[in-house]
Formats: C-alpha cells, structure tokens, sequence
C-alpha cells in the first residue's frame, strides 16, 4: 500500500465542545502522522467552495451554515492507506451506523454533527488539502 496524505477537520461541534485533543490523539494512536495542523473559521463562501460537491443536496445550506458556526481543526494526516484508514477511524456518516470506537460513535449528534471530515480519495485529499494549507504550512 502506498504512503497517502488526507485532510481531516475537526468540525464545530466537536471544538466547542473540546473534543478536539482527544481526537487528535485517537489519530495519532492510529499511527498517522501529522504533517500540518491549525485552527481557522470558515467563511459562508469558503465553506460552500470546501462542499460544492453537495450544492444540489437538500442539506448543502445547513452543512454550510454548521461549517461557518464556529472555529474548525484542520489537519494534514500521512500514512501508508491514509486516506481509508482515516475514513474507518472516523466511521459512518451517520453516528448510529458508525462501529464502535470510532471517532464518530464517540463525539457525533447526528449525520450533520459529525465532529470530523475526512477526504474521500487520494485526489480529492490533494484539492482539499491545497484548499485549506499554502504549502509553507505543510511539513514536506
Ligand atoms: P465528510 O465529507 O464531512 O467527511 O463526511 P462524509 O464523507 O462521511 O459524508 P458526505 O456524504 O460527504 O457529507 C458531507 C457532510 O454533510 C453532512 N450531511 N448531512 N442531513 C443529511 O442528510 C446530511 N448528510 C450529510 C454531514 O456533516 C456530512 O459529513
Ligand atoms: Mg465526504
């Protein structure tokens, strides 16, 4: 398996409530490494760029406000199958179908309070990584 880069963020819901430590240390007990790490606030329109994957979804206008609600973790993640080693960590969409010990069983309300995104594909990781970090921020 190839060394893969992916971009998590911990979202709103899970920094307001703190979360955001635990999580990063549930990833790193995973054995992913941590090659960039910050905290920035979306706005309205960086939010809707980030998801444009989902603007014809009915849920894409309450995503973006929960995106923009508050402050976020971003991280870059590397790691040999980072990408699906990330998505199994975080587990289901939807918290009630998520597996045990994932990160979404544990700090998730519902399928739009997730607490954490992850990227869906080695390509996708590298757009959504350049849209989040310049590359100054990135340890190469
Ligand atoms: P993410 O992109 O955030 O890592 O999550 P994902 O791949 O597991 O799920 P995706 O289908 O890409 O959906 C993106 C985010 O939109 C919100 N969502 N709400 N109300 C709903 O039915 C619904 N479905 C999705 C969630 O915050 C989801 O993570
Ligand atoms: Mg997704």
């Amino acid at each position: 398996m190839a060394t893969e880069r992916t971009l998590a963020l911990v979202k709103p819901d899970a920094v307001a409530k703190n979360a955001a430590g635990e999580i990063l240390a549930m990833i790193q007990k995973a054995g992913l490494k941590v090659r960039a790490l910050k905290m920035l606030r979306l706005s309205q329109a960086q939010a809707r760029g980030f998801y444009a994957v989902h603007r014809e979804r009915p849920f894409y206008d309450s995503l973006v406000a929960f995106m923009t609600e508050g402050p976020i973790i971003a991280a870059v993640l590397e790691g040999e199958g980072a990408v699906a080693r990330y998505r199994d960590l975080m587990g289901a969409t939807n918290p009630a179908n998520a597996g045990p010990g994932t990160i979404r069983k544990l700090f998730a309300q519902n399928i739009e309070r997730n607490a954490v995104h992850g990227s869906d594909a080695v390509e996708t990781a590298r757009t959504e990584i350049a849209y989040v970090f310049s590359e100054l921020e990135i340890e190469p």
